[in-house]
Parts: structure tokens; sequence; C-alpha cells
């Protein structure tokens, strides 16, 4: 048994499963020969989508599109957030394309009881700097709070609104009679920012979603309203979600010890990766004799998902874990020194972005 929704993931996924019960594509052999070369496309990482086969043509034929992607600012960033912004990323470099990243203050004050509006705006600003962090054209990407554009946002989202009854907000999110009303009109507004520059623009302009695929439920609404509103349908593009250190569900900010922040310093890394459940053998013994299984280790995942780009070297450490002549010890290591080198850089341009904060947080 498992679970995807916006807001709940749990249970081992089956990533085949969601793509029908979604009703998603699956990323075929032949698209990925029209997009750019990314080991997250390689290693079926990003797996699944929506008409990207259309943006693939609208970029051919040179017609404008753009990306739009977001943060629900609840907490402090962890690893598995990343991974879909290093992809946008990826895109905006390759394509050159204009990125609008959503903060959603609004969502996070909504579905959170323990967190005040001032709490989320705080956090969205926080939050900011790791996107900021990455490496984004500050020429081509808008960073964008709900709360401080409802000006632009509002007009398109009750649009949406108007469209979407309360019997399929509780379909599609499982809301019931004692949900807030403002969570039940909330999806309206992550719909909005997907026909922004239709709107903006009084043309239609295509975008693609790239993103985990716990998001398809809200994207899923915005295609059904798109074409009555006159807009053209998003596009998008989903990964798998990385697994938490405790080799089960997704990493989630409400399980701290089994998720690795891009605040949490040298030491905090190595326990965190220390404890981490693996696919070792009981004893080292057994493991020298019989190998790991890779494919259940949350550390194997970590490698393969984000730290170890190189597909020779990925395979190298599940080929040398599965004959017993990689040791879980030596296979951590490997992994907190990874991501220690990667958040001491990210520290500082972390450091770097609160200077440059306004050149990306905008209003549209
Ligand atoms: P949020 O803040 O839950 O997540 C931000 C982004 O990170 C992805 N994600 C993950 N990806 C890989 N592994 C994980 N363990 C993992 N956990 C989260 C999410 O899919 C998301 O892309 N409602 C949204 C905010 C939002 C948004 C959007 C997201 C507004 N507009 C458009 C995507 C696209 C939210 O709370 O995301």
């Amino acid at each position: 048994m498992f679970k995807v929704t916006p807001w709940e993931v749990s249970g081992k996924i089956d990533y085949q499963k969601l793509i029908e019960e979604f009703g998603v594509s699956k990323i075929t052999e032949e698209l990925l020969q029209k997009l750019p070369d990314h080991f997250m496309l390689r290693r079926g990482i990003f797996f699944a989508h929506r008409d990207l086969d259309k943006i693939i043509k609208a970029r051919e034929n040179g017609e404008k599109f753009y990306l739009y992607t977001g943060r629900g600012p609840s907490g402090k960033i962890h690893i598995g957030h990343l991974l879909p912004w290093a992809f946008n990323l990826f895109l905006q470099k390759e394509w050159g394309t204009e990125l609008y990243f959503q903060l959603t203050d609004d969502e996070k004050f909504l579905f959170n009881e323990g967190l005040s509006l001032e709490d989320t705006k705080k956090l969205a600003y926080d939050n900011a700097l790791d996107i900021i962090a990455l490496g984004f054209d500050p020429k081509k990407t808008t960073i964008f709070l709900d709360t401080e554009n409802m000006n632009v946002l509002y007009p398109v989202a009750i649009k949406v609104a108007k469209r979407v009854t309360f019997s399929t907000a509780k379909a599609v999110f499982g809301f019931d009679s004692s949900t807030n009303i403002g969570s039940i009109f909330y999806t309206s507004i992550q719909s909005a920012p997907a026909f922004l520059l239709s709107e903006l623009e009084k043309r239609s302009i295509m975008c693609l979603i790239p993103c985990a695929i716990d998001q398809d439920p809200h994207f899923r609404i915005t295609r059904d309203v798109a074409e009555p509103l006159g807009y053209p349908k998003p596009a998008s593009i989903y990964c798998k979600l990385l697994p938490s250190l405790a080799g089960s569900d997704k990493m989630s900010s409400s399980s701290p010890e089994s998720s690795v922040f891009t605040t949490d310093d040298e030491e905090t890394v190595r326990r965190k990766v220390m404890n981490a459940f693996t696919g070792g053998a009981p004893t080292v013994k057994e493991q020298r004799l019989q190998g790991g299984n890779p494919d259940i280790c949350s550390v194997y995942a970590y490698h393969f998902f984000c730290f170890e780009p190189d597909d020779d070297r990925v395979k190298g450490i599940y080929d040398r874990c599965r004959n017993g002549s990689l040791m879980c010890g030596e296979c951590k290591t490997m992994l907190v020194d990874e991501i220690n080198s990667f958040l001491l850089k990210h520290r500082k341009k972390r450091e770097w972005a609160k200077e440059h904060i306004d050149d990306f947080v905008k209003r549209i």
C-alpha cells in the first residue's frame, strides 16, 4: 500500500502503478532522444509527463513557452526539494527559458495549524535563498510570493475556481466537510501561474511544469479547466521522490533525522548518513560472502538520485555492493563527503543570495 498526494506521501511507491492511476505518460525512448541529455533523464528519475511532446514541438517551431515550478514554504529545504529545481535550472540553461517560481505562503498557512502567515512569509524568503543559490539566471527568473502578487493571480484563480466543484476537490484531494474553505480554494491559486503569461500577454503561451509526481493532482485540475477558459493546457515533466534515509517514504521535513537539510552542518550530515537504513547484510562477513542489496538501500538511492552523476561510477557502486567488495561504512563515508562538499559550496552561495534576493524575488 502506498499513497501519493500533494500533502502526503507514504509507503513504497510503485511508479508504474502511479502512471496508470494518475493517467500520466511514461517518458519514452523516442522522447528522450529529443531532450537534452541529463543523468536524471537517462536513469528514469524524471520518468513521466503530460504533453511534453507539445513543448518539444513548440521549441522546434520557435514558439514561446516558459517553465513554472514552486515551493510550499513550511520549513527548511531538504535535498529532495533540490532535485526538481536542479532540473529546472538545467532546462533554463539548455533552452534559455524563462522560469516562474511560485512560493505558496498562503498554502502553507492554510494547511498547517501551527504556522502563521508571518511564519510562512518569512520561510518563503528563507527558502528563496536555496533556490537562488542553485544558480538561476536573474534576468530569466521570477520568484514570487502568492500573498504579494494577488492582484495578478486572483483574477486568473477565480476563473479557475468557478469551474472546479467541491465534489471534484473532494475526489482529487480527499477533502471533507471539516476542511477549511481556503484549502478547498487553494488549488486554483496553484493553477494560476500555469496561465499567467497567456493572461498577461493576451495570447496563447504554453508552460512546462517540472516537479515531482506528488503535485500532479493539482495540474490535472488545471488541465481540465484550461481549454474552456481559453488557455493552453500546461505540460508537465515529473520526477520520482527521493526516499528518506530511513529507507521508506519520501524525504520529508517532518522526519528531520532521516532528511538532509541544506543548513545541516558537517557533523549532522555525518550522523544522519551513518544512521541511515542500508541494504547491507547483518555482519561484514556475511556481506563479503553474499553481497548487499542496493535496490532497497537509502544510501545507494542518494548516490543514484543526486550525488553520483557519472553513470559508470554509479554502476561501480551498485556492482561492488552486490558482489560484496563494497562495505556499507565505505559507501556511507563516500556519500557524507559528497553531500558535505556540495553543502559547503551551497551554503556560500546561500550567503551570496542574501545580497541579491531583490534580483530574483519580484512582483509580477
Ligand atoms: P513542496 O514545497 O512540497 O515541494 C517543492 C518541490 O519539491 C518536490 N519534492 C520532492 N522532489 C523529490 N523528492 C522529494 N522527496 C520531494 N519532496 C518534495 C515537489 O514535488 C515540489 O516540486 N504546493 C507545492 C508548491 C507549488 C508547486 C507549484 C510545486 C506551487 N506551485 C508548481 C511544483 C510546481 C508544494 O508545497 O511543494
